[in-house]
């Protein structure tokens, strides 16, 4: 057949036809362990009963009403949300990716201070819209229209010196940093380096944006990667493990912001559906003790690579991981995918495998991993 889609991704000869927690199963019936999750979206693993469970309920009553109605569903999601994560005082604006969530974000930080220069990091990812476009590191994404629509300062991640010294610009609206950077290979802000953050940024009347969409919702062992830091932001974004698959993403706002009508808006965000979706995560995350399960799983996985020959170090914290080589890892990434039925990711940094597998991940998945890993590395070795 004739490709009619927009060809802008590169993909494997495989095609998925049903999931039940870790494992992903073709037409054939050939079972794949996701240790990826698509892109870390797969938080309480494929294929919830509960989670299933209550979106077909959903279905049956309503899928989408507008936001000009009262929404319960979206009550009852902020008030969990605002529980679980601790950030109690906190006010909830829903939308559907997280390129949107960043993209209000940054607009708030905006509005609030009136200014619009913005601090971001090297190897830092935001997603592709105007706005979050400008603070991703990698301008390979940007097209001219995007390119310098307000100034952006990169800078080293934990670079004290060269932060405290763009801080006190005149003009910087906004602070934006990944709890641990994702796309860019699972570097991460040192505490000492966002508590810092967090002290320049009151004490200069800048926004703390922390993008947590890919290292939020309990994957580092914490609700957000931030909190292991003891830190607070006045915005945190998120989306990917939000609705285990469904499109939503959120940013949860300081109280210091004051919302006036019709200053952010979209019209799919917060309907029925997603925040059916969204509220059974929260209720499985709550119920199956995922963020244990999380920091468990990671010390595990931390441990059974810390002696594997070839590695150079392990990065980043709880199911949020990476494995560095000295080489590029996309052969040993494709041979383990292909004789041992295992998805693993990729990064900016060609030599970091990325895994970011369900919080419910048990050491059965792990232990199959390692030895796949080891018996595919040996001979590259
Ligand atoms: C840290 C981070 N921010 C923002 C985004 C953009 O999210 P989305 O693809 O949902 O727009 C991503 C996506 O990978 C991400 O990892």
């Amino acid at each position: 057949m004739e490709n009619k889609l927009f060809d802008v991704y590169s993909k494997y000869a495989i095609t998925i036809d049903s999931s039940k927690g870790c494992y992903l199963f073709d037409k054939q019936g050939k079972e794949y362990i996701d240790l990826y999750g698509g892109h870390g979206v797969i938080s309480i693993g494929h294929g919830h009963p509960h989670y299933v469970e209550t979106l077909k309920k959903q279905l049956d009553k309503i899928v989408f009403y507008s936001n000009s109605i009262e929404m319960p569903l979206q009550e009852e999601l902020a008030e969990k949300l605002t529980t679980i994560s601790g950030y109690t005082n906190y006010s909830l604006f829903l939308c559907n990716s997280g390129a949107e969530a960043n993209e209000n974000a940054l607009k708030l930080a905006s509005f609030k201070t009136s200014k619009k220069s913005v601090i971001s990091f090297n190897n830092s990812f935001h997603g592709r819209t105007a706005a979050a476009t400008n603070v991703t590191y990698n301008q390979k994404i940007a097209a001219p229209i995007n390119k310098n629509n307000y100034p952006v300062y990169f800078l080293e991640l934990n670079d004290e010196q060269s932060f405290i010294e763009t801080i006190q610009k005149e003009d910087i609206a906004a602070v934006i940093i990944e709890g641990i950077q994702g796309v860019g290979g699972l570097d991460m802000p040192s505490e000492s380096f966002l508590q810092l953050i967090e002290k320049e940024c009151k004490k200069n009347d800048v926004v703390l944006i922390l993008d947590e969409i890919q290292s939020g919702y309990g994957r580092t062992g914490q609700f957000f990667a931030h909190q292991h830091a003891g830190i607070k932001a006045g915005l945190i974004t998120m989306a990917k493990g939000m609705g285990n698959g469904f499109p939503i993403g959120g940013i949860l706002i300081s109280p210091d912001f004051e919302a006036k009508k019709g200053m952010l808006g979209t019209t799919f965000g917060g309907n029925h559906l997603a925040c059916t979706a969204a509220i059974a995560v929260l209720d499985v995350i709550k119920q199956e003790n995922l963020i244990d399960n999380a920091a468990k799983m990671g010390s595990y996985f931390q441990k059974a690579f810390k002696d594997i020959d070839g590695i150079v170090q392990i990065k980043g914290k709880g199911l949020m991981m990476g494995t560095e080589l000295t080489f590029p890892i996309s052969d040993l990434r494709n041979l383990i995918l292909l004789n041992h039925g295992i998805f693993t990711g990729n990064s900016d940094n060609p030599n970091v495998i990325r895994i970011l597998p369900p919080l419910n991940v048990t050491t059965k998945e792990i232990d199959l991993f390692v030895k796949a890993f080891q018996m595919e590395l040996a001979p590259i070795l």
